[in-house]
Order: C-alpha cells, then structure tokens, then sequence
C-alpha cells in the first residue's frame, strides 16, 4: 500500500477480530517504529509487547480513568474493550532523560508521537489496525509491568486484525482553518 493511502486510510481500530498477527508483521512494525526521527537521535523510546491474556485484560481495565472519562459523560474508555481483545498491545514508553527538554517543550512526546504514527500507518499498510491510547493509570501500569522509575508510559497500542473496515472517519478541519499563508491568520489560498 502507498504511503498516501495508508494515511488517508488509517482509522483508529477499536475492535479486533479474533486472529493473531504473524510474527514476520509484528517485526516490520517495530522495526518501523525503530526508523523514527528523534531528538538527536536519543531513541528515547522503549516498548513493551505484552501478549499475556491476564495481562491484556488488566491494562483494558486501567485505560479507564474514571476522573478523566466520567465529567465528559463517557462510561468507559471507547478503546477499552479493544485492548484486551487484541492478540497484542504495544507499550509505549519513553526516557525523558534521553529527549530534550527545551524551553517548557518536553520533545519525548514527540519522539514517541511521531514512532506512534510509524506504527499506526506500518499497522494499516499491513492489513492491520491500532489505535493510540492516550489515557490511562500510569502508576497502575508501572506498577503492572514493572516499567523503570526513570520512564513515563506514554500509550498503549492494542494491534490485530479489524473486525470491521471502516470507510470513513471523524472529519478534519479545512485547511482554510488551520494552514495560514507567511503570516498566522493570513488564508492560504492556494
Ligand atoms: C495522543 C492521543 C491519545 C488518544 N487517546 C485515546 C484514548 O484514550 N482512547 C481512544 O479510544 N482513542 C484515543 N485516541 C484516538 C483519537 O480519538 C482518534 O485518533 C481521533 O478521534 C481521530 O480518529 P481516527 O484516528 O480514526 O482518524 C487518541 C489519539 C491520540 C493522538
């Protein structure tokens, strides 16, 4: 699949059919996570794949937040179920300490945003589907998977096969909003 198409194409998945991903995907989707860009290449990333049941279903339980979901009306994460069903979650964690922090902007998140993406669109282009989970209890998971004190765990990727295609997805700003042209607020119309 073309990169282009993979980016329009990609949905976040949050509901996985009940087959496994081969080995051989699994590979070629953390290695394209490897090939990321990152604050002076520090690779500040480290990721856990957890494949345990028991494991699955207990990260699934602690992606909801009630202090976070209840106030916006929600009953649970939308990813929740999603995350125990698949055959795999990938565990993004970072270093903070080997990204840089620079005038309030600390870049971990960007590094582990941008091999977030890497992930998400190897995923789709190899029939797969994910979804970044952004919310969680991370003291609960650190605690779960015994990540370093040094580390913040920073998303949760369930990976599988979709249950269902999806043609469409939540709709995006016109560029007329958010694209100006040499100066914020001028229109770029091009
Ligand atoms: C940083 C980040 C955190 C997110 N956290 C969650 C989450 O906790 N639960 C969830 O169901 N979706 C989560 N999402 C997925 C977004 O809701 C989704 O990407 C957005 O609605 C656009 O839909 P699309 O990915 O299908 O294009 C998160 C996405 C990002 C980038």
């Amino acid at each position: 699949m073309d990169l282009f198409e993979a980016i329009a194409t990609r949905r976040s998945v949050r509901r996985f059919a009940d087959k496994p991903v081969e080995d051989e995907k699994l590979a070629a989707i953390l290695e394209a996570v490897r090939q990321a860009p990152s604050w002076a290449n520090l690779q500040c990333w480290r990721l856990i794949v957890v494949k345990d049941s028991s494991l699955k279903q207990t990260l699934s339980e602690l992606s909801y937040v009630e202090s976070f979901f209840s106030p916006l009306g929600y009953k649970s994460n939308p990813a929740r179920k999603g995350i125990a069903e698949a055959p795999l979650v990938i565990v993004a964690c970072a270093e903070p300490g080997q990204s840089g922090n620079i005038w309030g902007q600390p870049y971990y998140l960007t590094d582990i945003g941008i091999a977030a993406q890497n992930l998400m669109l190897s995923a789709r282009a190899l029939g797969l589907g994910s979804v970044f989970v952004g919310v969680f209890d991370e003291e609960k998971i650190r605690t779960l998977l015994g990540v370093s004190p040094t580390a913040r765990v920073v998303g949760l990727f369930p990976v599988g096969y979709p249950l269902e295609e999806k043609s469409s997805g939540p709709p995006r700003r016109p560029l007329g909003e958010i694209v100006f042209f040499e100066r914020w607020g001028q229109p770029y119309n091009r």
